[in-house]
């Protein structure tokens, strides 16, 4: 079938791409560097003709809640009207475990904006809900940079692979019947400051990870275990250490 990933170029997304394509799907990435806006909806009713299953591995991450949330609220309007116009079957959706458990936090806020304009519809919506990806600590030391200094906020998590979870998303877009939201997480607890420090070691550099504590509810339900998986959860490997020691760091 022919599957659309948007955000098929990102950490999430360039996986899902390649599962996709080793199953034999037909695949179109929706992203700015292949020409379609999602936010805008440049370019986006072209590249859905004849798409299937829609995988939205979208992000945007800037300081302001309201432009995340204008992100991720217009390109998922836009692409459930584009899609319903092509004749799209169903989508889905990529969030985060635990974001309706913590208070206050801009991003988490934006991305439950992001579910609840998903699951409106017209588009039927799978939500698969992930823990941080092992790529996660990596990630923000790539985003903070005061020279050789790495702030990083405490926090416990249970990463999932990147990697893994776009074959999990694969599978669900590969089901014709359109389920309840599900969790995915990694099968190992570990906390994010030592995440990150084992992927500084790792990567060979010499930056040195100062632990943040985000203040007020919202760092206390982070450091508290709030992101961490319910019982439900599906539970795909790797976990940290093999992650760690596989071509997939970063
Ligand atoms: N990072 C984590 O630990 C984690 C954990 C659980 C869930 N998630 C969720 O997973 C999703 C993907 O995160 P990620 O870290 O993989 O993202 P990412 O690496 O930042 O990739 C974002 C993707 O979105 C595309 N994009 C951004 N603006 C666009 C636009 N206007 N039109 C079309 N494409 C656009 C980017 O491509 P262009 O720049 O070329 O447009 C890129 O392909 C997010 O929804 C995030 O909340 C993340």
């Amino acid at each position: 079938m022919r599957i659309a990933v948007a955000g098929g170029t990102g950490v999430a997304g360039r996986y899902v791409v390649e599962a996709a394509e080793a199953d034999g799907h037909d695949v179109v990435v929706l992203s700015r560097g292949t020409g379609v806006d999602v936010r805008t909806g440049v370019g986006l009713a072209g590249a859905l003709q004849g798409v299937e299953v829609v995988v939205d591995t979208l992000n945007l991450v800037t300081g302001k809640r309201s432009a995340m949330t204008d992100f991720f609220v217009g390109a998922t309007g836009n692409l459930h009207s584009a899609g319903s116009d092509a004749g799209v079957a169903r989508m889905v959706v990529l969030s985060i475990v635990g974001i309706d458990r913590i208070p206050g936090f801009a991003y988490y806020r934006a991305k439950l904006a992001h579910e609840e304009a998903a699951l409106a519809g017209p588009v039927p919506v799978t939500v698969v809900r992930a823990t941080q990806f092992q790529e996660f600590a990596g990630q923000i030391l790539d985003r903070i940079r005061l020279g050789p200094l790495a702030t990083v906020p405490s926090m416990r998590i249970r990463p999932v692979a990147a990697r893994t979870l776009g074959r999990t998303l694969v599978e669900v877009a590969s089901d014709p019947v359109v389920g309840p939201m599900r969790e995915v997480a990694g099968p190992e607890e570990i906390g994010l400051v030592a995440m990150a420090r084992r992927t500084v070691q790792v990567r060979g550099s010499h930056r040195v990870v100062l632990p943040v504590r985000i203040p007020g509810a919202t760092g206390a339900a982070m450091r508290n275990g709030a992101l961490l998986p319910g019982d439900g959860a599906l539970i795909v490997g790797p976990g940290p250490e093999e992650w760690l020691a596989s071509p997939d760091v970063r």
